[in-house]
């Protein structure tokens, strides 16, 4: 099919579903209430695997020079994401990619940008070893956890054994399934608290749904569709910065697409996209109404919106009533 006959057909089905009332329920749904957090059968969550997760997930001594935790480049004050375009780990070393919130991360198909890994617990060692953020190797990370009694007794209790790789993973990804946004003014919204949104929120909720088509990708009650795709960002003078997608499939189809993020407490997590190149959620908003960054791999559903300005800024007050209610999570005492 044609790009431009594709395109109709998209937005022809966004019609449908706009004027039809059941189709539109259905729509809506779809953009929904979060339901209970996926937890994997080897991995049941406790009280005190997720207080353990919750120490490790604070506590510097896991980076080289014990400087960096996981919570500096995903800080709870600032939507446990960071607002520096790219993070700094040890020795102020710089990645390439801006710091995803771990808000929701659980409910995730994959992780990381390009979806590297599959779950958190496969994903929580890769920071402790890599040589931009934590600089450790999982060898000497485990030596320093043996010698600090409190964890020793903490690990023992929990998984029956001292610390080692598995045990590691299991109890941060236990705690990182407990950092959820939910409970936002959306939530209120439709279930029926006609107040909790304001009228230009209500609005951009039927832009999203609409005119700017939003849904396409930001889908379901974790608004993402947990694909891939490519809007453009990072591409410049002919080329991507970042492969993204293809670097782990090989695919060239996927070169510079990404992970759709959730928009779930969105407004807390400035910068915007994997290179944090869009700094305000305006600036977000307005690089999708002109139609992102044209390249040979742009996304079908990515076109010039034409939006107005009254608009625009009506889809950003639909997306800060994406916060969630805060999870008054206070920095545990970690062990000596
Ligand atoms: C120096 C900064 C830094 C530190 C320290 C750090 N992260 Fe990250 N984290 C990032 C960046 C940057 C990404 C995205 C990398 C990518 O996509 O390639 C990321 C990705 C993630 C993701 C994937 C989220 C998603 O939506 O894909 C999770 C979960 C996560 N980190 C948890 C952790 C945990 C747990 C720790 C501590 C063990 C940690 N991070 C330490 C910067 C950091
Ligand atoms: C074609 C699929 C698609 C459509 C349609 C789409 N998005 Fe996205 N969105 C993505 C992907 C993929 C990313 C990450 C892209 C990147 O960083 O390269 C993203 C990122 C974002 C971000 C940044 C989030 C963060 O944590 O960095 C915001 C905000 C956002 N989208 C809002 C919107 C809004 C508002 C619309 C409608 C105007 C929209 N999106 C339409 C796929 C889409």
């Amino acid at each position: 099919m044609k790009r431009s006959a594709m395109l109709a057909a998209v937005l022809a089905s966004f019609v449908l579903v706009f004027h039809d009332p059941v189709l539109r329920a259905e729509q809506f749904l779809a953009n929904g209430l979060l339901g209970p957090v996926p937890v994997p059968a080897d991995n049941p969550q406790t009280d005190a695997k997720i207080r353990l997760g919750m120490q490790l997930y604070f506590d510097p001594r896991l980076s080289q020079d014990k400087t960096v935790s996981c919570a500096t480049c995903h800080d709870p004050d600032k939507g446990w994401a960071d607002p520096k375009p790219v993070s700094e780990g040890v020795e102020h070393a710089k990645g390439t990619r801006n710091s995803p919130t771990v808000l929701n991360a659980a409910y995730n198909r994959f992780q990381f940008w390009d979806g590297r890994a599959k779950n958190l617990e496969d994903q929580a060692l890769g920071p402790i070893q890599n040589p931009v953020e934590m600089q450790m190797t999982m060898p000497m990370a485990l030596d320093r956890l043996s010698s600090i009694p409190g964890y020793v007794k903490q690990f023992q209790e929990v998984f029956g054994r001292g610390p080692d790789d598995e045990s590691v993973a299991k109890a941060i990804a236990a705690f990182e399934r407990t950092v959820i946004s939910t409970d936002s003014a959306f939530d209120r919204y439709i279930q029926g608290d006609r107040s909790a949104m304001s009228g230009a929120a209500v609005r951009g909720l039927h832009l999203f749904n609409g005119k700017a088509h939003c849904t396409g990708c930001h889908s379901g009650p974790n608004f993402t569709d947990n694909r891939f795709h490519n809007v453009g960002a990072g591409y410049s003078k002919g080329k991507f910065e970042d492969e993204g997608r293809s670097k782990v499939t090989h695919n060239l189809a996927d070169l510079g697409a990404f992970k759709t993020p959730t928009l779930r407490s969105v407004a807390l997590t400035a910068p915007y996209l994997h290179d944090g190149s869009e700094k305000t959620l305006e600036a977000a908003v307005a690089f999708y109404d002109r139609g992102g960054n044209a390249n040979p791999n742009l996304d079908l559903l990515i076109v010039p919106l034409n939006l107005t300005s009254r608009e625009r800024s009506e889809l950003v007050e639909f997306l800060k009533a994406l916060t969630g209610a805060p999870l008054g999570i206070t920095k545990p005492k970690l062990p000596e």
